[in-house]
């Protein structure tokens, strides 16, 4: 039994689809959060400067004794985590859950990957997904207006349409049966990928699979909180604070209510 906090960073507030998936998976762990909203995005800046930040949120939450990290960032997981030291808690990134998860789930093995720039110039979904099975055949599309169309309420347009048709259609021509969100945005564009993708693709979301992940890795390690919960989640990031809560809730899925504290990282 381990009740300390599980901590989660991403670039921004996109994050917060991950800890909305991990209050439904465990809904009783303490959660610490840190949007690097000062210095998002990530998904266009250079490797070194990706290592760098990443590096930076790990060093903060690892000031809060927490028992593990969760990367939810694609661009972070993809680009900084294979590159970094071990920190003495375990962290985990978002790429292998959803990888297997997509294995596990498309009959064809034909897999897309849609993420940020840096995340799919990284070629480390691929490499993993070949890895778990050389058979498999990966197929990606960076979709850099996707981020940009969900933060400034453009999910649901018919402009978000016209783009992701024109990002989706070779992965949809390759005939993928089985498409990983490698983003943190992408679960708020769900409803916009499946119509152009069909339904029988499966869209497999990274940050639900990471939590099912993150639960799996505790109750191995019997490290699950015995609180009786519902879990306290306490949110820190690098810029303003009133702005994180005010757009924090499309993310999140309900409102921002506890503390939002900004620090210098
Ligand atoms: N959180 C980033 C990701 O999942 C998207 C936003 C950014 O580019 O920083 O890759």
């Amino acid at each position: 039994m381990d009740n300390r906090p599980i901590g989660v960073f991403d670039s921004g507030l996109g994050g917060l689809t991950a800890v909305k998936q991990l209050t439904d998976v465990m809904p009783a762990e303490d959660i610490i959060y840190f949007g690097d909203t000062g210095r998002v995005p990530y998904g266009n800046k250079s490797r070194e400067t990706i290592i760098r930040y990443t590096r930076d949120d790990i060093g903060f939450l690892l000031r809060h004794n927490i028992k593990l990290i969760i990367a939810a960032c694609g661009t972070a997981s993809s680009v900084a985590l294979p590159h970094l030291e071990d920190f003495g808690v375990r962290v985990i990134g978002v790429l292998e859950p959803a990888c297997q998860a997509a294995l596990r789930r498309s009959k064809t093995g034909r897999i897309g990957v849609i993420g940020t720039v840096g995340t799919i110039k990284s070629g480390k979904y691929e490499q993993i997904i070949r890895s778990l099975d050389p058979s498999a055949k990966v197929f990606s599309a960076a979709c850099p207006m996707f981020v940009p169309l969900v933060e400034n309420g453009y999910a649901e347009s018919e402009v978000a349409r016209m783009i992701a048709a024109d990002y989706l259609s070779p992965l949809k021509e390759e005939g993928v049966d089985a498409l990983i969100l490698g983003c943190t945005h992408y679960p708020l564009l769900e409803g916009v990928i499946s119509d152009i993708m069909g339904k029988e693709t499966e869209l497999i979301s990274s940050g639900r699979e990471a939590a099912c992940r993150a639960r799996e890795l505790l109750a191995e390690a019997d490290m699950l909180t015995r609180a009786e919960g519902p879990g306290k989640c306490e949110f820190f990031v690098s810029d303003s604070a009133e702005g994180f809560a005010e757009l924090g809730g499309l993310f999140l899925g309900r409102t921002i209510s506890s503390d939002v504290h900004r620090i210098e990282i």
